[in-house]
């Protein structure tokens, strides 16, 4: 209704209408009261001048104000509805410019890696993976591997029994224990299953140690044994140099220094080059060039007698090696207790990017972020377990 009303009251309050389309929420709130306000809107004034009219005025300056004033209500409602769809579209708006969420993926633990490489390995020569419990017998844990019954291993400062009644079955049983070493697998692969036999035997064994920057009271160790008529040292040092250049490389260099376990005779240490300095000393190796990576021996015979199987036919070798020392070796980790904190910033640095999985790519406060194998034998002052 932009024409002119005739009345020139009327016409002045035209462009007023014309701007309501115009208006944001705060002003067009305002501008209703001010034109139909109960009290003192414009149109509200002119109405109440009505009565003050001449009677042949008053109606049709009357038809012309009620006509403006649908028209205003009518602007109004519009408007305010325009107002309305504006916002509803901006709170229900997809901001295409905000950084996507990052679809969380896990990886191996740095340990399992580990673990797993050294499986492969010897899976690829033939060695079956054994697993055996991480509860045991005295027997299964030290008597039936030659350790005499006054060896310091057996001391309850170093080895955590458990508060139950031991098992009264002689020779087998005695105390029960947490595994000190994943050793008495080799006896239970015997028993059940006579030689030839070739296994790996990984899991968690456990000491009465605190957690230290390299020692931890639980830490995980793979076993190795084979046992067969003919076997000999020199299959022992093939076997376990071939390991070395496979999970260490081609070229890297190793040694064996004699050592001693109750169970094996005679036993001997391997060592590898330093992985971080090849051998030129470095505080990671304490200056000397190489790394303790594992204990190994022929099997005492004893051991195979306790097992029942004949020690006149059959020889064997065994080894036990610590995942999580040769992880910390491996990757140049400072602290065990890194690989127990769970802390993703760490284990992330770990994870590979395989196919089909996104490579992680931690951002600062991102809000998903959130956020301890030592040696084994001689290294840890007890020589033998
Ligand atoms: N059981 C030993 C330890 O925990 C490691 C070990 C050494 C295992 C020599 C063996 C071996 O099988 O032949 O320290």
């Amino acid at each position: 209704m932009a024409s002119r009303t005739g009345y020139p009251d009327l016409d002045a309050l035209l462009p007023r209408l014309e701007r309501i389309a115009t208006l944001d929420a705060a002003a067009l709130e305002a501008e209703q009261i001010a034109l139909l306000g109960r009290k003192s809107g414009a149109i509200t004034l002119l109405l109440k001048s009505l009565p003050t009219l001449p009677l042949e005025e008053r109606r049709a300056f009357g038809a012309a104000v009620n006509q403006l004033k649908q028209e205003v209500e009518a602007r109004l409602a519009s408007r305010k509805a325009a107002l309305e769809a504006e916002a509803r579209a901006r709170r229900e708006a997809v901001d295409l410019t905000m950084p996507a969420r990052r679809r969380w993926v896990g990886g191996e633990h740095p340990v399992t890696v580990v673990t797993e490489e050294i499986l492969q390995i010897f899976h690829e020569l033939g060695f079956a993976v054994v697993v055996g419990p991480e509860v045991e017998t005295e027997w299964f844990n030290f008597g039936a591997l030659n350790f005499p019954a006054d060896h310091p291993a057996l001391d309850m400062h170093d080895t955590l029994y458990l508060d139950a009644p031991p098992v009264d079955e002689r020779p087998a049983g005695g105390r029960l224990l947490l595994r000190t070493h994943t050793s008495p697998v080799q006896i239970r692969v015997l028993l059940a299953s006579p030689p030839p036999v070739r296994g790996v035997m990984p899991g968690m064994v456990y000491r009465s140690d605190p957690f230290d920057p390299s020692h931890a009271p639980g830490f995980s160790q793979i076993e190795g044994l084979a046992v067969d008529e003919g076997i000999s040292f020199v299959d022992l040092k093939a076997t376990l140099v071939h390991f070395a250049h496979r999970f260490f490389g081609p070229s890297t260099r190793v040694r064996f220094r004699p050592s001693y376990f109750p169970f094996t005779e005679p036993s001997a240490e391997m060592d590898a080059e330093c992985l971080l300095c090849h051998g030129a000393g470095c505080p990671a190796c304490k200056q000397s060039g190489w790394m303790e990576i594992l204990g190994c021996g022929m099997v005492h015979p004893a051991v195979l007698r306790n097992s029942g199987v004949d020690a006149e036919r059959y020889t064997g070798f065994a080894f036990g090696m610590g995942p999580h020392r040769i992880a910390l070796l491996r990757y140049g980790v400072p602290d065990i207790r890194l690989f127990y904190d769970g802390d993703m910033r760490f284990l992330e640095q770990f994870v590979t990017a395989e196919p089909g999985r996104e490579a992680p790519h931690p951002r600062p406060g991102d809000p998903t972020e959130r956020g301890r194998g030592r040696g084994q034998g001689r290294g840890r002052g007890r020589g033998s377990a």
